[in-house]
């Protein structure tokens, strides 16, 4: 595990496999929009409902590089930190209450299946609870959506509520949106997840 800080960029995270930092203009491959639009990707994310283009991921990638303090936006790259293949996002920190919701996606579709999004989502807890000094993170999703559910539960983050059919899923059904959450002082690092070195 190795955290390289460079305030007001966001930091070099290198995990076991993954190497977690910004995503940069020359990032956005064809690629990378393919796999937003892909509805087998995107049908528990919200950006489902908008068509991605080029134009819009490049808008929203300079939105997050200029403003690193509002929220965190990270890319996921595999293959010695070459190929992005997800994101891991704190979408809107509270620093007043030191807590904030966190997002992920592996979207690469040879990067599935692989523990990927467990090992992100470990490396940037890590770094919001060891280096932000943030408190309590917690996440919401789809009820049903066991990939999510179990990334989330194999970070330690516990179901702590649920706002009840307060979603409508791809098939057009209402479900639950399930919050969880998880407080810095609960939050056991992983060595197999982060690397040697925690
Ligand atoms: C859901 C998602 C993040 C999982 O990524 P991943 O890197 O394949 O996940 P992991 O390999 O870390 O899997 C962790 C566990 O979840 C399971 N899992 C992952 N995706 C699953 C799916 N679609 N259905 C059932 N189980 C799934 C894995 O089998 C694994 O279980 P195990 O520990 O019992 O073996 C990824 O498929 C994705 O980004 N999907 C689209 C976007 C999305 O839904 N994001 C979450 C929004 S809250």
């Amino acid at each position: 595990m190795e955290i390289i800080l460079r305030d007001p960029r966001l930091p070099i995270i290198k995990t076991n496999r993954l190497l977690i930092r910004d995503i940069q203009i020359d990032d956005i491959s064809e690629e990378y929009i393919a796999w937003l639009n892909n509805p087998e990707v995107n049908k528990y994310l919200e950006l489902r409902f908008e068509r991605q283009t080029r134009e819009k991921v490049e808008a929203y990638v300079i939105s997050k590089l200029n403003d690193t303090s509002a929220s965190k936006h990270f890319g996921v790259y595999d293959k010695d930190g070459s190929r992005l293949v997800g994101t891991v996002t704190l979408p809107s920190i509270k620093w007043r209450h030191l807590s904030s919701d966190i997002s992920f996606v592996i979207g690469h579709p040879e990067a599935q299946g692989k523990g990927y999004a467990t090992e992100a989502v470990h490396g940037v807890v890590y770094y919001c609870f060891k280096h932000c000094g943030l408190q309590k993170l917690w996440a919401g999703y789809y009820d049903g959506h066991v990939g999510s559910a179990k990334v989330l539960a194999k970070n330690g983050f516990k179901e702590e509520g649920r706002l009840v059919k307060e979603l409508i899923n791809y098939t057009g059904k209402r479900v639950d949106h399930v919050l969880v959450g998880l407080l810095a002082d609960d939050f056991v690092p992983n060595e197999k997840l982060l690397g040697i070195g925690v």
